[in-house]
């Protein structure tokens, strides 16, 4: 199994990627580590413990609290798309504590213990990861691969008309991580996860028709972003995060990728977080591999099996 750490703003598809990751047996994941973003942290943290609970996983992997606002910037939520992120589901989280390392910390202390060994997933903004390279310098070359949800491949933005939200979040790490040096694969917004990896009326009705506790789960955590994106004229419920830590997991998913220069927007007036990925031709030397065309059906059964999986909650 691949040694991982996911780095989350748990919320929507967040919630699916740990599915992933807590139980495709191709996972090995070692902990969550907590960014801010979609939505407000301690309810990004509690969307974190449904999940593990829905895994039937609690207690077993350690969560770790990270940045709770980017670096230079005031934090911005997207609780329009996601509403609480979790649709509505409730638990008791009295008597379960996150570790008392912080998640930048952890990141730092786990690439190191073994250099080489562990990948990153990360889906949320780029905060803690640019932290853990500002406090080891040594950790991109420790980190095996970073697997980036986020930034458009020249296409369009979510948040704003260039940006996608991660990179907009927090452009100043996201331009700092891909200055690091780390092996990166890049899950893009447009076209990949607005084109491909989006889910329409047929395949959620057959995911709910599977009525299993995580096709419950599934059809509840994704029920905002499903209006959301509908009222925006996308046919379906989109799937990011999932994708990214299938394509990490899986990666005879990707049916094509590429190598780019990947630079993100910090100054510019309509384009903060705007993710310039450039080619061969304009003589910028590759720091990326971007995922541009995946085996959209086969993500679908992934996704379908991993919530067949029987599991009994804690
Ligand atoms: C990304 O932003 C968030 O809303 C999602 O969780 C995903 O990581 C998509 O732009
Ligand atoms: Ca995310």
């Amino acid at each position: 199994p691949v040694p991982l750490v996911i780095d989350t703003d748990t919320a929507q598809d967040d919630c699916v990627a740990l599915l992933a990751g807590l139980l495709d047996p191709a996972a090995d994941l070692r902990a969550i580590t907590m960014v801010a973003g979609n939505v407000g942290f301690e309810r990004q943290v509690r969307n974190a413990w449904l999940t593990l609970n829905a895994a039937g996983r609690l207690g077993s992997v350690p969560v770790h609290l990270g940045s709770r606002q980017p670096i230079v910037r005031p934090w911005e939520s997207a609780e329009n798309v996601h509403g609480d992120g979790a649709g509505g589901l409730e638990m008791d989280v009295t008597g379960l504590a996150p570790e008392s390392e912080h998640a930048v910390d952890a990141l730092v202390r786990m690439a190191a213990e073994r250099p080489g060994e562990l990948s990153i997933v990360a889906i949320g903004p780029l905060t803690n990861i640019a932290a853990a390279q500002l406090k080891d310098p040594g950790f991109a070359s420790n980190v095996k691969a970073l697997y980036v949800m986020g930034g458009s491949n020249n296409g369009r933005g979510n948040i704003t008309a260039a940006a996608e939200f991660n990179f907009y979040v927090d452009p100043e790490a996201a331009k700092a991580v891909f200055a690091a040096g780390f092996e990166v694969v890049v899950v893009p917004w447009d076209p990949l996860t607005l084109r491909q990896a989006v889910f329409g009326e047929r395949r959620l009705a057959e995911i709910d028709a599977m009525g299993t506790p995580l096709s419950d789960f599934f059809t509840r955590v994704c029920a905002a972003t499903l209006e959301f994106d509908r009222s925006v004229g996308i046919d379906g419920t989109t799937h990011p995060d999932s994708l990214t830590a299938a394509v990490l997991l899986h990666p005879e998913l990707v049916t094509r990728s590429a190598r780019y220069h990947v630079d993100v927007e910090t100054a510019g007036e309509l384009t903060r977080g705007y993710s310039a990925m450039s080619w061969g031709v304009h003589g910028l030397a590759a720091n990326a591999t971007v995922v541009e065309e995946i085996d959209a059906e086969g993500f679908y059964r992934y996704l379908r099996d991993l919530l067949a999986t029987p599991t009994t909650p804690n």
